[in-house]
C-alpha cells in the first residue's frame, strides 16, 4: 500500500520527519526480516506435495489474507480447506473474492506441480459447497501422480515477478493496445475476458474506481475490515506477515512519530486517514488501462475458475512488464456499493452475469514481494 513520499511529507511536516529520520536513519530503513522468506524457499521441499505448495502460497489473494489450510494426512493428496478464521465478511460476504483467491492458489498449484513432473487431479468440493458462505468441507482434493508426459507451462517462469502493484502509474507511458489480446490469451479456464487501453473509456473506470474506494473507506464498517489488517511497520509485518503492509523509511518514520495508527487511520479528520484515502487515490487516477473477468454463472466452480484465469492473466501481464492491480470495490457485495456494482455490470455483463474481477494496468515502479506465511504454519491436521 503506499502513500507516496512527496504527499506525506507535505502533510505532516517535512523538516520535522526529515529529522526523525535523520536521527533514527538506521532503524527506520530496516526492512522486515522473515516477511518474504517464502519467495525464497519456494520449491525447497523433499514431498512433491509441499515443493508444489509452497509455490502455490506465493499465489495473489484478498487483503493477502492467505486464507488456505492444506491437510497432508493421507499420502500423495492435499485435501485443500479455508481457514475460516481469514474470511472478510464485510467486503466480501458470500466469500466471493477469497474463493477467486483459492483458484489463483490452485492453479499455481497445478503449474508447480508440472514443472517437477507431477500431474494433479483436482476434484473441487468433493463435499459439495453453499453459496451463501465457505465451510469447513474441502474447497478441493488433489492427487498427486509422477507423469513425465505432464505438460509445462511458459507462465510459471514469471511466478517470481509477478506483484500486485499499489503504487501509481506513469501517465507519461501508454499501454500498447496490442498487449490486451495477448493477456487475453492466457485466460483458458473458460472465463469472459475483456480489457481496454482507450482513454475515453479508461477515464471513466478510472472515476468509477475512485468512487467505489472512497465509498469502501467512508463505510467505517468496511473500512474498519481493513484498518484491523494494517500492518504497520516491519516488526508487525514479521510477527504478521498477511494482511496490508506498511513499510519503507517513511512508514517506520510515522510509526515512531506516533502519527500513523490504526485509530488514527479511522479517525477521518486525521491527516492519516486524509492522505490515505489520497494515496489510493492516486493509484486510480493514474490507470493507463483495465482488464476485467466476467462469468455467466456465479457458482462455487465460476468463482475458483476465475482465480485460476485472473492468476494467468497476472502472470501475462508481467511477461509485457505492465504493473497491475486488482480494484475489487465496485464488485463489492456490500448494500453501501450498490450504485457503482450496479453500473459496473450494466457496462460489462449487460445481458446478466457477474463480473468477478477488475484491475488497472500501466507503467509502475518495482514493488518489493509481499509478505507470506511460511508453509508451515499452512499445514494442519483437520
Ligand atoms: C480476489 C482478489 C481481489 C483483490 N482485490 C484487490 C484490491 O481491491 N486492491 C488491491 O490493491 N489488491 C487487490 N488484490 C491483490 C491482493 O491484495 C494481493 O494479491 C495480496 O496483497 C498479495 O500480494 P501479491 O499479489 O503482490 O503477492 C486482490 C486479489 C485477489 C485475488
Amino acid at each position: 500500500m503506499s502513500l507516496s513520499r512527496r504527499k506525506m511529507l507535505a502533510l505532516v511536516g517535512g523538516g520535522a520527519i526529515l529529522a526523525a529520520g535523520g536521527t533514527l536513519g538506521h532503524t527506520v530503513t530496516r526492512q522486515p526480516r522473515t516477511a518474504s522468506l517464502p519467495w525464497k524457499q519456494a520449491g525447497g521441499y523433499d514431498d512433491p506435495r509441499k515443493r508444489a505448495l509452497s509455490w502455490a502460497l506465493l499465489a495473489p489473494n484478498p487483503h493477502n489474507r492467505q486464507p488456505w489450510m492444506a491437510d497432508l494426512s493421507d499420502a500423495g493428496i492435499v485435501a485443500l480447506h479455508v481457514d475460516r478464521n481469514r474470511l472478510l465478511p464485510h467486503t466480501d460476504p458470500y466469500n466471493r473474492q477469497i474463493t477467486i483467491g483459492l483458484g489463483c492458489f490452485l492453479e499455481l498449484l497445478r503449474m508447480a506441480a508440472a514443472e517437477d513432473g507431477q500431474r494433479v487431479d483436482i476434484t473441487l468440493f468433493p463435499q459439495g459447497s453453499d453459496p451463501a458462505m465457505l465451510d469447513q468441507r474441502p474447497v478441493a482434493r488433489i492427487v498427486f501422480t509422477e507423469d513425465v508426459g505432464v505438460v509445462r507451462d511458459p507462465l510459471f517462469a514469471q511466478v517470481l515477478g509477478r506483484r500486485s502493484n499499489k503504487e501509481p502509474f506513469d501517465t507519461t507511458r501508454a499501454v500498447d493496445v496490442a498487449a490486451i489480446p495477448r493477456i487475453a490469451a492466457a485466460a483458458t479456464n473458460g472465463t469472459r475476458f475483456g480489457g481496454t487501453v482507450d482513454a475515453s473509456e479508461v477515464a471513466a473506470w478510472r472515476a468509477l474506481t475512485r468512487e467505489a474506494l472512497r465509498i469502501e473507506v467512508e463505510t467505517p464498517h468496511t473500512f474498519q475490515e481493513s484498518v484491523d489488517l494494517f500492518r504497520i511497520g516491519r516488526y508487525e509485518v514479521d510477527a504478521n506477515p498477511d494482511g496490508i503492509d506498511f513499510t519503507g523509511p517513511m512508514f517506520e518514520t510515522l510509526r515512531l512519530t506516533g502519527l500513523f495508527t490504526r485509530a488514527a487511520a479511522m479517525d477521518p479528520d486525521s491527516m492519516a486517514h486524509r492522505s490515505g484515502l489520497d494515496a489510493v487515490f492516486a493509484n486510480t487516477d493514474t490507470a493507463m488501462g483495465h482488464l476485467w473477468l466476467v462469468t455467466e454463472r456465479n457458482t462455487r466452480i465460476d468463482q475458483i475458475a476465475t482465480g485460476s484465469d485472473w492468476l494467468r492473466v497476472n502472470l501475462a501481464a508481467t511477461a509485457e512488464g505492465l504493473g497491475f492491480q486488482p480494484l475489487s470495490q465496485a464488485l463489492q457485495e456490500f448494500p453501501e456499493m450498490a450504485q457503482p456494482y450496479a453500473e459496473v455490470h450494466e457496462r460489462l455483463a449487460p445481458e446478466g452475469g457477474t463480473v468477478q474481477m477488475l484491475a488497472r494496468i500501466g507503467y509502475g515502479p518495482q514493488v518489493a514481494p509481499s509478505p507470506r506465511w511460511p508453509l508451515e504454519t499452512r499445514i494442519v491436521d483437520v
